[in-house]
Formats: structure tokens, sequence, C-alpha cells
């Protein structure tokens, strides 16, 4: 076991989260050390942290601690000009740092160029280290709690962006994420080989990323068109990826999962959560839409009741007016109602987790929910 820092995302308390259930599916030993809004320091065996990153939405760095600085090594290629730079999560001083840094690589005949953040930030964004490619042509060391470490996997945003804007069917609104799809995959624990159902899976953001991870993607959506357009992104990942993860699209309503399918591992999904809104609703119009969510809600937790055997997640709106009140349905209530709990992978993180997007004007509860 070593240990590691995990730069987490934007969400913190989602994406520690996100982390604890991605390692308790693949049954993985770990130890949370410590952590905070910025980082958690994790004591893991060796994993192949390429794939770690790629699998999860809210890390966006992995660094290997480094116990002793001088006896380390820091670059291992075979060019003698390198590049490198140094971020800092923590109120450290890094002068002294980077004087040691100069003087060995002095010391070892490398010519060394170091590299700043481009934005005005004392640490390095992940595009930065990509960009200057030093985790292939030097090294980034990241400082965080009084500790040096290497980084050695950041989280590619071109990737995302790439299939964001090729994969063949486009839809402006309801576009979930690549990161909050992925962090409900994890929440709900699904893992290479299992099969994953998503209730209502519009053009299959989700269940793409599913298939990613070797993941079965099972979607359901009322529309034809979202279908029709779901099968048609998946088939684009199954080959330009070369996954080997199946998928299954139906054109149905998800108040009758059962009628079409047996079991599923577990279900991950962002559900229909009213009309597009594009101001702050007044009460009435919440109200009204509460009204629709909430047997529709119900009846597709009573159809997951029937066929998934582990965890649950999904978002669950809940609408803010502007006098600050909250209009919501009373979710636990339908939980108790078909044998559901509320499940944490750590004990002090509590559930449901809020997640408001900049642009959105609902806000969303991080639900994950089994049968127990
Ligand atoms: C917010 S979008 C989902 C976005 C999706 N998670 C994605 O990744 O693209 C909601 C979808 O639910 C579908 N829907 C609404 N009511 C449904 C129902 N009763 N059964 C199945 N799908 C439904 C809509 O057609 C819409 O495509």
């Amino acid at each position: 076991m070593k240990d590691y820092i995990f730069i987490l995302g934007r969400d913190p308390e989602l994406s520690i989260l996100e982390l604890a259930s991605y390692l308790n599916a693949r049954k993985v030993q770990y130890k949370i050390k410590a952590r905070s809004k910025t980082a958690a320091l994790v004591s893991l065996p060796e994993l192949n942290f390429a794939k770690v990153i790629k699998g999860l939405g809210g890390t966006v760095k992995i660094a290997r601690v480094i116990s002793d600085l001088d006896s380390e090594e820091l670059y291992s290629g075979s060019s003698n000009k390198i590049k490198y730079g140094i971020s800092v999560y923590d109120d450290s001083d890094v002068d002294e740092l980077k004087e040691y840094i100069k003087t060995r690589m002095r010391q070892e005949k490398l010519k060394a160029a170091y590299k700043r953040s481009s934005r005005q930030e004392p640490f390095l964004m992940p595009n930065d280290v990509i960009r200057h490619e030093l985790m292939n042509e030097g090294f980034e060391l990241v400082v965080y709690d009084n500790m040096a470490a290497r980084t050695i996997a950041v989280f590619n945003p071109f990737e995302y962006e790439k299939r964001d804007t090729e994969r063949p069917k486009q839809r402006e609104l309801h576009m979930l994420s690549i990161r909050l799809a992925k962090i409900l995959i994890n929440l709900s624990m699904a893992k290479e080989g299992d099969d994953l159902i998503d209730p209502f899976c519009g053009y299959g953001i989700l269940l793409q990323e599913a298939m990613l991870m070797g993941v079965n993607a099972i979607g359901f959506d009322i529309s034809r068109e979202c279908a029709e357009a779901s099968k048609v992104n998946l088939a684009w990942i199954a080959k330009k990826y070369k996954s080997s993860a199946q998928f299954k699209i139906f054109n149905a309503n998800s108040r009758q999962i059962s009628r079409f399918i047996e079991k599923a591992d577990a279900a991950a999904t962002e559900p229909y959560m009213g009309p597009l809104l594009n101001k702050i609703p007044v009460r009435k119009d919440a109200i009204k839409t509460i009204q629709v969510l909430e047997p529709l809600y119900r009846d597709v937790l009573k159809e997951l009741a029937k066929v998934v055997k582990g965890n649950i997640a999904i978002i669950v709106p809940r609408f803010r007016l502007y006098s600050g009140e909250r209009i919501k349905f009373n979710f636990e209530r339908m939980l108790s109602e078909f044998g559901f709990k509320p499940v944490s992978a750590l004990s002090e993180v509590k559930l449901p987790i809020i997640y408001t997007a900049s642009d959105s004007k609902i806000e969303r509860e991080i639900w994950v929910v089994r049968k127990l």
C-alpha cells in the first residue's frame, strides 16, 4: 500500500463518495487518511491509475506521495531536455522546493523548463499538464498538506470535449454532463460486466459512459426520437471506442420496466424533471410540476424495486422559489414504501447530496438507495 493524493473536482463531497463507491465496487482495499475540500489522501495498492482516472468523474489528478525526495526518481525518460511544474494545493511556501529541484536538475545534467499554470492559480490545470506533456516528457509535483507527490494520472478535458462534439446524435437541451454521468454510474457501483439501467436514457449520455467502463447498458425512453438517438450514439461508442459492453434500448415507458427486463445489477439516472425552465418558477407552477413528477418517480421506483439487485443512483429535483422556499416531494416516504434505504459508501457523507449546476434553475438532490 502506498499513499496517493486525489485532487477532487468541483463537488468534493460527491467526488469523495464517488471514489469510495468506485473502490468498494471493485473490492479494492483502501484507507482515506485525510480529506478536505480540495483533496483526499488515500492509502491504496498499485492500480491501473490511467484507467481509474478515466472511470472517475470527480477526480482531477492522482499523485503518488514521495516519501524521500532525495532517493526518489523524479524523471526516468531518455531526453536531457525536460519540462516540469509544481502545483500547490495548500498554503505551503515552495521556494525551497523549487531551488532544490533546480539544483537537482543541474546535478543530473538535465535542462529543465519550468511550466506555470495557464490561469492565475498556484496549480497547473489538467490541460496544462497534458499540453506540456509533463507526465511523458518531465514531471509535475503536487504539494498538499506538507507532502510532495508526483502526478501519475490526470483528467483529460480534451477527451470529454471530443466525445461531446463528435457523438453523432446531438441535443442541445437536457444534456447531462459526462462528469455527472460518470459520478452517477460510480455511485450505483456498477462495474465491468454488470448490467446498468437508465430508465430515462434520453440521448444516452449516461449509458455511453457506462459502456466505456465496460458496463452493459439498458435504456428506456418514452420518446421514439430519444430511443433511436441513444441507439445511434451507443453503436458509435461500441465502434469508435471498441467497447465490448452490450446495449439494449427500449422505446417504452419506464413505468413498465419489468415487462421488458427481469433483472439488472444497478440503475443510474437523471430522470425527467419537468418542463425546461428558463427562469425561477412561481410557486403555482412548481407545485404543478411536482404533482406530475411525484407519481412518475413513485411508479418508476416501484418497477426498479422489482428488477434491480444493487444500488440505484438517482437525481430528484427540487424547485427553489424567489422567496428561497423549496418545493419538492417526499422522496424518503417513497423509499420506505418500496423497502429502499439510502446507502452511503462513507458513513460521514450524508445523503442526499445537493448538486447545483451553474446554468440550471433546478436544484438536484443526489440519492443512492438500495433494497435492504
Ligand atoms: C432529463 S432527460 C434524460 C437525459 C439523459 N440522462 C441523458 O443522458 O441524455 C429525460 C428523458 O426522460 C424521458 N422520459 C420522460 N418520461 C418518461 C417515461 N415515463 N418513461 C421513459 N422515459 C421518459 C424523456 O423523453 C427524456 O428523454
